[in-house]
């Protein structure tokens, strides 16, 4: 049996230099030292040794049986330290390396330049109303001064929505005018001083400078004695706010339905300064809102008499005016949902 000892403690320790890891070692120790393990076999037998060899066996047992304790021991808190290192090693945080940035997100660039226009005539003493993006036939045409079949309806084509009952004739509106008569309706019979910024609807082919959803900025002043120089004086305004300060401006005759006299906005063009360029189509000068004096079967609708109230309009885009702020070149990048143009604009 000492023999047996010895061959015990030969393969333990030869087993123990194979141990890598904790789990190692908890099946070395049920193999070789634990309750099944051989050497615990080996002291049942105990009792089948004569008086003489009990002493010498037991103390050679007790020998082997601390030996191999106190290597396991040792081992183990090797082992512990080890897979503590690597563990600290494997979870280590570099603070020198630089942060994650967060992605912020911003607002697009049709809504900054709204903002913007809201701002410059919040400034001058405008109430921003918002109006209703689905109107009816009326208020997007009739009420305006285009009755069914009036020619200038052609500039204005629109989705119209399926009706049985022929009198609800549902369309979006392709432009901001409705609102004008919304707010006369609402606000009459007080003076106005309003500007309605939001969504149009156009059938129209898109193109570089034609979107089917835009935006618009309607702008609505009803008074006694509201003249066209209140409208140059209003708009030229504006126009220095928004581009630039010492920028000229001139007006042309134009047409519209719901105003007269009507006109149309240009200012001289910023980029080079009168001497024409690309932005410019080489004339040195920028449209950028159709406008007049509103028109006397308007004020009318809106509950406004026209002997006693007279008032100006216009309407502007501002997804044109930021191309000409930023020399964009096609009004599709608006909507067309690319990161790589939305984040130019911070
Ligand atoms: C109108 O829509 C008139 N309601 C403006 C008006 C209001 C005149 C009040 C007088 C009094 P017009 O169709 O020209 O007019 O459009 C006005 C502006 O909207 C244009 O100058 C342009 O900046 C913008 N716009 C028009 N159509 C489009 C389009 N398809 N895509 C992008 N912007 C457009």
């Amino acid at each position: 049996m000492i023999d047996q000892l010895e061959v015990i403690e030969r393969d333990a320790r030869a087993a123990l230099q194979d141990v890598r890891s904790l789990d190692d070692l908890a099946a070395w120790r049920q193999q070789w030292t634990g309750k099944k393990s051989a050497l615990a076999g080996l002291s049942q037998q105990i009792g089948k040794l004569s008086a003489e060899e009990k002493p010498v066996f037991g103390q050679r047992f007790g020998a082997l049986k601390n030996g191999l304790a106190s290597a396991e021991a040792e081992l183990e808190s090797r082992l512990q330290s080890e897979s503590l290192h690597r563990e600290l090693e494997e979870d280590a945080v570099d603070v020198t390396l630089p942060g994650r940035t967060v992605a912020v997100g911003r607002l697009h660039p049709s809504t900054q330049s709204l903002r913007r226009i809201e701002g410059i005539f919040a400034e001058m003493g405008f109430q921003v109303w918002e109006s209703r993006e689905v109107e009816s036939d009326e208020y997007n045409f009739e009420l305006l001064n285009m009755p069914a079949h009036h020619p200038a309806r052609d500039m204005w084509d629109t989705f119209y929505v399926k009706s049985d009952d022929p009198e609800q004739k549902v369309v979006l509106r392709t432009h901001t005018s409705p609102g004008q008569i919304h707010v006369m309706r609402a606000l009459h019979p007080q003076p106005i001083r309003v500007i309605l910024p939001g969504k149009c609807y156009r059938y129209e082919p898109v193109s570089a400078r034609s979107e089917m959803m835009f935006h618009q900025v309607e702008g609505l002043v009803i008074g006694h004695n509201i003249t066209m120089a209140d409208l140059k004086g209003t708009l030229a305004n504006f126009a220095r706010r928004m581009f630039q300060t010492d920028v000229k401006a001139r007006y042309r005759p134009s047409y519209f339905p719901f105003t007269e006299p009507s006109v149309e906005m240009d200012i001289e063009c910023y980029l080079c300064g009168g001497e024409g360029c690309r932005i410019c189509k080489y004339t040195g000068w920028l449209e950028i809102l159709g406008a007049g004096m509103v028109h006397p079967t308007v004020l009318r609708n809106g509950g406004y008499d026209p002997a006693e109230w007279s008032g100006f309009a216009f309407g502007m885009g501002p997804e044109r005016q930021t191309m000409l702020r930023y020399d964009i070149d096609d009004i599709r990048w608006f909507f067309s949902n690319d990161g790589r143009f939305l984040e130019q604009f911070g």
